[in-house]
């Protein structure tokens, strides 16, 4: 983003009069490197549990602490002024009620900076969500296939099929009744997908919805082909840099056991040229 293009972070309240408008933009992010690439490209960067799976080589995020989420929090912070970040809450952190709900994800927010938590569940946790919000922390649901619930829903699977259809929408009403901001829908189909965004006064984020959502969103490992381990369907690969990060590690293995690295342009003269002597004088030495 040049100077002159600079903005402001966007807020809850803006991310929810977003609604019916142009598709809201995000992806995930867990380190500040990262998070400095999507700034401004993104309106929300949200720090996902998926965290425990792409870069902690969890095979669910059922591990994921609220350590983890907090310290990935603080990095993406220091990668964001222009894309509101929202921060997801562990599994286990928010389940047992209002109260342990609210005593976490106000640490959340006031460790990392975030605008807002993430949290999954519909029905069951319209009660959590009116809680928080009503003391001021901004929730965004997410409904569908919520993964911290994998060992109950049977796996990774759909949401919202047949005789399900009626249950999805239920809690679609619900967390939005219940005051969240926006809803993430994952893995529902795409027209139970386009009737939620079409009855709910919230914004609808897809990911494995429909592009008739209101935004959509990606683990953004998936979508630079980082994360190997498999490709959901509704994963496009914009990049496969997985690859090519472990075409140039080779590479570097190989320069280094042939003596080809360090090269000359790559290592310090015993002695410093004239030149380099005069300009040394007269400002600090990095070597
Ligand atoms: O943790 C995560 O990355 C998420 C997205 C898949 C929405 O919750």
């Amino acid at each position: 983003m040049s100077a002159t293009a600079r903005k402001m972070a966007p807020n809850a309240e803006d991310i929810r009069a977003r609604k019916g408008g142009t598709p809201l933009v995000s992806l995930t992010a867990y380190t500040t490197p990262m998070a400095q690439f999507m700034d401004g490209h993104c309106d929300f960067v949200l720090v996902g549990d998926s965290v425990g799976m792409v870069l902690h080589g969890l095979t669910s995020t059922l591990g994921v602490t609220m350590e983890m989420m907090i310290l990935h929090g603080q990095a993406v912070a220091r990668g964001l002024s222009q894309s509101m970040m929202v921060i997801d809450m562990p599994f286990a952190s928010y389940e047992e009620g209002p109260a342990q709900a609210f005593r976490n994800a106000a640490r959340l927010m006031a460790e990392t900076g975030a605008g807002a938590v993430k949290l999954e569940g519909g029905v069951e946790m319209a009660e959590t969500i009116r809680f928080l919000v009503k003391r001021g922390i901004p929730v965004m649901a997410h409904i569908g296939l919520t993964p911290q619930s994998i060992n109950t829903l049977g796996g990774y699977k759909v949401q919202g099929r047949d005789a399900q259809v009626d249950a999805v929408l239920a809690d679609a009403r619900a967390v939005a009744d219940a005051g969240a901001f926006s809803v993430v829908l994952e893995k529902v189909p795409q027209g139970l997908a386009d009737r939620i965004t079409a009855e709910v006064a919230i914004p609808t984020i897809g990911i494995g919805a429909s592009a008739g959502c209101d935004g959509q969103i990606l683990v953004v490992d998936d979508m630079l082909g980082f994360f190997t381990a498999f490709k959901p369907k509704f994963v496009k690969r914009y990049a496969d840099l997985g690859p090519l990060a472990e075409a140039a590690i080779s590479e570097y293995a190989a320069d280094v056991r042939a003596r080809r690295f360090p090269a000359p342009e790559h290592v310090f003269a015993d002695q410093a040229p004239m030149a380099a002597k005069t300009a040394a004088s007269k400002a600090p030495q990095k070597d």
